[in-house]
């Protein structure tokens, strides 16, 4: 008989001895939410956790204070993902899930998931030919604004969501406002000078009619902050300044509803169509 390969045979010092725990594995939900609730994503409700389970999040722990509820909305909403709920979800008492998050959602679930790795995104945004625009918010100040955007990124299917300045594009406001979709396309913080490739379409009321235009796939649709618009920085790097139909005497558009009048503008006229 060949003697075993040292190689593939288990480590005396790291197998577990017998009864002892093996941390994580036999901890508890609560106990496995507290390690990690430092550094993973917080999802916050039922369609949080749907969407991050859908595209592909690496959960690490799901709380709810009423499993079969919970069961009984993914048997309505999401039957393409109830067992994978069904064998994450731990039923915990109603004061045990609220003690864990924020604010309690309607639903009373509430999930951990590991963050996509900066490098993985970035990638991600790089890969060429790209199909699909990469959406950047130059120097956003809303949160609830974020979230919709990547939602808004998610649906349409842009390649990411580049977010410049210092709000974080993975805050907990965000991803909730986002429903968990950040994990369905990329989502990075980058200086202006560090964008992906591409021709910059920044959008601003002085700018040409964007019915004029065709945006292409490779395209960086680029987004002022609510309060001062485009950036000198990012105006620097635009290659076309590009108006969304507005009546005289209205001063602006709410940054996600221009984002979500350009992506279907895209979708609808662009290299997509
Ligand atoms: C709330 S607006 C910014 C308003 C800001 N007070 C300003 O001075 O521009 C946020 C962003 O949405 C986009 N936006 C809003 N209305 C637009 C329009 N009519 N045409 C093109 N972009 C628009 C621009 O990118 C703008 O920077």
């Amino acid at each position: 008989m060949a003697a075993p390969d040292p190689a593939s045979a288990p480590d005396p010092a790291s197998a577990p001895v017998p009864g002892t725990p093996v941390p994580d594995r036999d901890a508890g939900p609560v106990t496995r939410w507290h390690r990690r609730s430092g550094t993973a994503v917080l999802l916050d409700g039922f369609h949080a956790l749907k969407h991050a389970v859908r595209f592909g999040a690496k959960v690490e722990v799901a709380v709810t204070a009423d499993r079969a509820a919970a069961l009984a909305l993914a048997d309505e909403l999401a039957p393409d993902v109830r067992d994978a709920l069904a064998a994450l979800l731990a039923e915990v008492p109603y004061e045990t899930y609220a003690s864990l998050v924020p604010r309690p959602h309607p639903t009373a679930v509430a999930a951990l998931a590991v963050r996509p790795s900066r490098a993985g995104n970035l990638e991600k945004l790089a890969h060429t030919p790209r199909t699909a625009p990469v959406v950047v918010l130059d120097l956003p100040r809303n949160l609830g604004n974020a979230g919709a955007v990547i939602r808004l990124a998610a649906g349409f299917g842009a390649t990411g969501v580049v977010t410049t300045g210092t709000l974080d594009p993975w805050h907990p406001t965000v991803v909730r406002g986002g429903a968990g979709l950040h994990f369905a396309t990329a989502v990075e913080r980058l200086p202006v000078d560090e964008l992906p490739a591409g021709p910059v379409f920044a959008l601003d009321p002085e700018g040409d009619d964007i019915r004029a235009l065709k945006l292409p796939d490779d395209a960086l649709l680029a987004f002022g902050s609510e309060r001062s618009g485009l950036s000198a920085e990012l105006r620097a790097r635009a290659d076309h300044l590009v108006a969304l139909p507005m009546r005289p005497q209205v001063s602006s558009y709410n940054l996600a509803t221009s984002v979500a009048m350009t992506l279907y503008h895209w979708s609808a006229t662009g290299d997509a169509s």
